[in-house]
């Protein structure tokens, strides 16, 4: 982000950001979803809530290294605020070269209860003049080590690490043509659906409506799913603001969908997931997760795909998507699909910037800085 030291006005927007850390941290709110009304109350301008998102939001998916580098420094475990205060100058002193460091320092300290400013003011001293190290790629990639880990026995070492790193810069915003927005990753998936303007296609986890939105561009009838109903609420909100007449919401549980057998000619199972593809976009979701998240998921992926098939009629189409990377949501499912319903046909997988994974395709963070999916295609067979 361009930034100069001149537009840099101080405390104020720090004061922000520290504010929505708090919220994150205390009420274990979604960083996403509280920055956007706090920044609203703040009065700050559009340059400030730039920078103030990026203070957040960094922050928080660096908040493993950041700790690192101030704990150096520490004795005793600082109160909550305090670290809070840390994390933020540390941020900027590590990741923000744009930032002079005695502005990182004398800003952030202003910014911090009065109470701990003595302490955030020596901390953040020390971090700024002493040579950053980490010892470990799990610390310096700001990552909890099972993340590390599991992608690592997947992907491999190297793959790895660039998705990761690939997943520590900000997310950048592409929008479609009528104005929705959406990751360009997101994007391909729908394309990929490849719906006709005669097709009706179930979409049986839609929200908030995405990839529905563009597949129902096609002239498809697209009935789009969701189990929750404030979700398919969202649904309805896009669909109206897109002004679509071709997609009905419907709340349904995709494990039991209330759709007849062979009615679809497409569904897309764009399956929930543990997300490790768009952690640049969830910047504290990599903190909440736990290690048994991917295999409490595959098995619901598994059941969601084993209801998915019996709706697609002879000669159409299943899609599954997932925006995770790892490989027992992705090549796992396809296993199962291989095990449990030998008669599918895998589509080949689609050409760059997808990689072929088992008898679908991947597409890695790091190859066109989108969001990392998986995508397999089936074709239900036509009677002879
Ligand atoms: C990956 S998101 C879908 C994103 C959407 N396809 C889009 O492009 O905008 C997964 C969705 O699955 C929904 N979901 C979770 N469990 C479900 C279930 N048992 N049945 C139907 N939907 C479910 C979640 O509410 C969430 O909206």
């Amino acid at each position: 982000m361009s930034r100069t030291v001149e537009a840099d006005t101080g405390a104020p927007a720090r004061r922000v950001a520290l504010e929505v850390l708090a919220r994150v941290e205390d009420d274990g709110a979604y960083s996403n979803l509280v920055l956007s009304p706090m920044l609203d109350r703040s009065g700050l301008d559009a340059t400030d809530r730039g920078f103030v998102t990026d203070l957040v939001y960094g922050t928080l998916r660096r908040q493993r290294s950041v700790d690192h580098l101030v704990d150096r420094f520490l004795t005793t475990a600082p109160p909550p605020a305090a670290r809070r205060a840390l994390r933020l100058g540390a941020y900027q002193l590590a990741f923000r070269d744009d930032i002079p460091s005695y502005a990182a320092v004398s800003a952030t300290v202003d910014a911090a209860p009065k109470r701990f400013r003595g302490l955030v003011n020596a901390v953040l001293r020390k971090v700024a003049t002493a040579p950053v190290q980490y010892p470990d790629e799990a610390t310096e990639l700001s990552y909890p080590d099972w993340v590390v880990e599991l992608l690592g026995a997947d992907l491999g070492p190297k793959v790895t690490e660039a998705a990761l790193r690939a997943m520590n810069e900000p997310a950048t915003p592409t929008t479609r043509d009528d104005g929705y927005v959406q990751d360009l990753g997101s994007q391909l998936v729908a394309e990929l659906v490849a719906a006709g303007p005669t097709d009706v296609v179930v979409d049986l986890c839609a929200a908030p409506g995405g990839k529905a939105t563009a597949v129902a561009h096609s002239g498809a009838l697209v009935v789009a799913a969701d189990l929750q109903p404030h979700r398919a609420g969202l649904i309805c909100r896009n669909v109206e603001r897109l002004g679509l007449d071709g997609v009905q919401v419907v709340v349904a549980d995709a494990t039991h969908p209330p759709v007849r057998q062979r009615a679809a000619d497409r569904v897309l199972l764009d399956a929930p997931c543990s997300g490790l593809g768009v952690l640049r976009r969830r910047p504290d979701a990599r903190w909440r997760l736990d290690a048994g998240v991917v295999e409490r998921l595959a098995a619901l992926q598994r059941s969601m795909i084993d209801a998915a098939v019996p709706l697609v009629r002879p000669g159409g189409l299943l899609v599954y998507s997932v925006c995770t990377l790892s490989r027992a949501e992705s090549i796992g499912v396809d296993e199962h699909v291989a095990a449990v319903h030998p008669g599918l046909l895998a589509l080949p997988p689609p050409g760059e910037p997808w990689e072929p994974w088992g008898r679908g395709a991947l597409l890695l963070p790091q190859r066109l800085g989108t969001d990392g999916m998986f995508i397999a295609r089936y074709r239900v067979p036509a009677p002879e």
